[in-house]
């Protein structure tokens, strides 16, 4: 089988570590590897039994990858991803810097692979948040036209990176220690142990946090929906790792509950829970987990033709690093890399 030589911008991060386990368990047909970080402290990465030191990233070093993983800032994809992919190099960008550019696919492949090409060099993954919605609401929205969604987003510690995940860990240990509430902010506008925020990211001059508008624009374009109307709250929840999502949608087709039943069974890339008591919690699917999980299905009364759903999916997994594995695989096998 033909090997690809890979780099991994962020390997030293929570996506980019994951990244690696993935790309070993899957057995992706990696050539030579180069890691990088921001170089600003010493960095390992460990890939097939080794250990690598990571550098600083230049286009010089990142041209000698076929396939490069953008798992750091949004400034790193902003300075390298377009030329790299310009000079022939594949790019696959899990930052939102190129989620919602015109030429650039935004993709999780099992709902919307179809947008991928050979000469789509540059592909970007979505927000971890709306992978739950996206992938859940798929096929209901093929059977039943989707028009409205409303998302209040239970976002875990880890979707901020490492340093919001040691914050969480280092404010219970000081409880524990002190029996004393956290007081210092640290990463997060407010102290995390005990508490939730509806803020995740910074506010524009209308009120919304940034999460809140790349929901509605993400998950607009991997749903081929322009005219779909999405309002979400995002908050901050003291959980460590997986996302959970409370969504109302409303569909312009009418529908019996059974068969909404039967579209969520049918979803590819979903496990459904029809049993009410069965419904999924991040602490059992969140973590480490290739699918997104659903329950709690019923019908709304807001609205006719509105029914309500909740999700759980491992934001590092789906919601970023193995979403991006599944656009390399997906190019490998359709002989697009
Ligand atoms: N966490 C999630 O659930 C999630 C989900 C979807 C998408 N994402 C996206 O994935 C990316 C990484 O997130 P993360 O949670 O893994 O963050 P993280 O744990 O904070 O890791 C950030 C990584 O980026 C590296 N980095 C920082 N500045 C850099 C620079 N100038 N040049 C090269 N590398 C640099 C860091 O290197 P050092 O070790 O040297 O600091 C580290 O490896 C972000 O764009 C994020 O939006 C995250």
């Amino acid at each position: 089988m033909k090997k690809i030589d890979i780099a991994v911008v962020g390997a030293s991060g929570m996506v980019g570590r994951e990244l690696l386990g993935l790309l070993e368990e899957r057995k992706f047909p990696a050539g030579e590897f180069y890691p990088f970080s921001s170089g600003r402290k010493p960095a390992q990465a460990v890939f097939r039994g080794r250990i690598y030191k990571c550098e600083a990233p230049s286009l010089e070093a990142l041209k000698k990858a076929g396939l490069v993983f953008f798992v750091s800032m949004d400034e790193v994809s902003a300075k390298f991803a377009r030329t790299l992919a310009e000079a022939g190099v594949r790019c696959i960008d899990d930052s939102s810097y190129y989620r919602l550019a015109e030429d650039v696919p935004l993709c999780i492949p099992e709902v919307n692979g179809d947008v991928l090409s050979a000469e789509s060099r540059l592909v970007a993954g979505p927000n971890c948040t709306i992978t739950g919605a996206a992938v859940s609401l798929a096929e209901i929205h093929r059977r039943f036209n989707i028009k409205q969604i409303r998302i209040a987003s239970y976002q875990a510690v880890c979707g901020a990176g490492r340093e919001a995940l040691r914050q969480l860990e280092n404010e219970t240990q000081e409880y524990v220690k002190t029996q004393k509430m956290p007081k210092e902010k640290g990463v997060f506008p407010h102290p995390m142990l005990f508490n939730l925020f509806p803020q995740v990211g910074g506010f524009d001059e209308e009120g919304f946090c940034s999460e809140e508008r790349k929901v509605a624009a993400e998950l607009k374009k991997i749903l081929n929906a322009p005219d779909m109307k999405v309002s979400s709250v995002t908050v901050r929840v003291p959980v460590m790792r997986g996302h959970s999502l409370g969504i109302w949608a409303v569909t312009e087709k009418p529908w019996k509950i059974q068969e909404l039943k039967q579209a969520l069974l049918a979803t590819p890339g979903l496990k459904f829970f029809p049993k009410p008591e069965d419904y999924p919690t991040p602490l059992k699917y969140g973590t480490r987990t290739d699918i997104v999980y659903a329950g709690r299905l019923r019908a709304a009364e807001t609205a006719e033709n509105e029914f309500q759903l909740w999700t759980v999916s491992d934001n590092l997994y789906k919601g970023a690093a193995l979403n991006s594995v599944q656009i390399a695989e997906y190019l490998l096998e359709h002989n697009m890399l």
